[in-house]
């Protein structure tokens, strides 16, 4: 079946796909009916993500691109792998959580796992998949199975500001922050719109075999607790020294240190030693780079959308 979608060829998208040449996932298209921008090439792929098998031991983690994605991947990973940081030290994450829509994103740098849904359909049980796809784009069985899923948002300032780095280290980005901000507000980049992505896994609150965390939880709060959450959530107990080990292992520092995780070689390989994939990790850290005209956009962006949802983050902690 082919899917209807929209060319983006207005100023704003066009400055973008202009601003990341070469490099991956540039938003060219938007399907419809649910928005969602991504590559064109993501339509060779769309139907085969949609029409995947599910398994009811599959874990999912889900999220918005650069809302603690990896941070998530990496505490579930091991609460669902009896806390085995060997494991988790010798194999990179990306391999053993793939990232369903890569192929889709970036097919012909995709060396390591030449196809990201073959990949998963030969995994073992259980699996552990990561994806960037809001609901009516992941697989239809996901809805009907009912395996476990771990959504994890972030304020979309911070998202946004981090998604600009992102940009610059993957997708050789050559366009300003201020130019991308916009492009985030009008809903222009990969995978948006942001707040529709968050607010159709909202409405997925309370259904036992979901759960939904935030960046900010994670730090500003208290990863013990979402630690203790997420482990109840997938049913998994340890003991207080195995949490004290697992917070040092997920400390940004540790994190950030390491090679499983940090894309380290990858970034080597395409020259960018002076750019990290885990970079800063704060809460607010827009603070410093947004301008107050841009964090007004978003404010009012914001207000708009969040206008009739029970969503309760940001607008009061956050936003003002
Ligand atoms: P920044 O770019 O703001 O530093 P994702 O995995 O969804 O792409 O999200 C990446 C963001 O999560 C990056 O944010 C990264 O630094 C942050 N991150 C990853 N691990 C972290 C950790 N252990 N503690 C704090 N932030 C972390």
């Amino acid at each position: 079946m082919v899917v209807d979608y929209q060319v983006m060829d207005d100023d704003v998208s066009r400055r973008m796909q202009e601003s990341c040449k070469n490099a991956m996932a540039p938003p060219e298209i938007k399907l419809l009916p649910s928005n969602c921008v991504v590559p064109a090439n993501f339509l060779n792929y769309e139907q085969r993500i949609r029409d995947m098998d599910v398994r009811p031991d599959d874990v999912w983690v889900c999220s918005f691109p650069k809302c603690g994605t990896t941070w998530t991947q990496e505490m579930v990973w091991l609460l669902g792998n009896n806390i085995s940081f060997s494991g988790a030290k010798s194999l990179e994450l990306y391999k053993r959580f793939p990232f369903l829509d890569f192929t889709g994103l970036w097919p012909e740098n995709c060396t390591d796992i030449p196809d990201s849904i073959s990949f998963i359909e030969n995994l073992p049980s259980p699996r552990f998949i990561k994806s960037h796809l809001p609901p009516s784009l992941l697989p239809k069985q996901l809805f009907i199975v009912n395996p476990k899923i771990i959504y994890v948002h972030r304020n979309p300032k911070d998202a946004a500001v981090s998604y600009f780095h992102h940009f610059q280290l993957w997708n050789n980005y050559t366009g300003t922050l201020d130019e991308f901000l916009e492009a985030f507000v009008e809903d222009k980049l990969v995978f948006s719109p942001f707040w529709e992505h968050v607010l159709s896994f909202w409405e997925l609150k309370g259904r036992e075999n979901v759960l939904i965390s935030s960046f900010e939880e994670m730090k500003h709060q208290d990863l013990s607790k979402v630690l203790k959450k997420t482990a109840d959530f997938l049913g998994v107990t340890y003991t207080e020294e195995q949490e004290i080990e697992i917070l040092d292992h997920l400390s940004f520092k540790s994190m950030k240190n390491n090679p499983m995780v940090n894309f380290e070689n990858d970034i080597k390989e395409i020259g960018k030693e002076n750019m990290a994939f885990i970079r800063n990790g704060e809460v607010e850290g827009w603070k410093k780079e947004m301008t107050p005209e841009i964090a007004e956009k978003f404010d009012i962006w914001t207000k708009e959308k969040l206008n009739e949802s029970d969503f309760p983050s940001y607008l009061n902690k956050h936003i003002n």
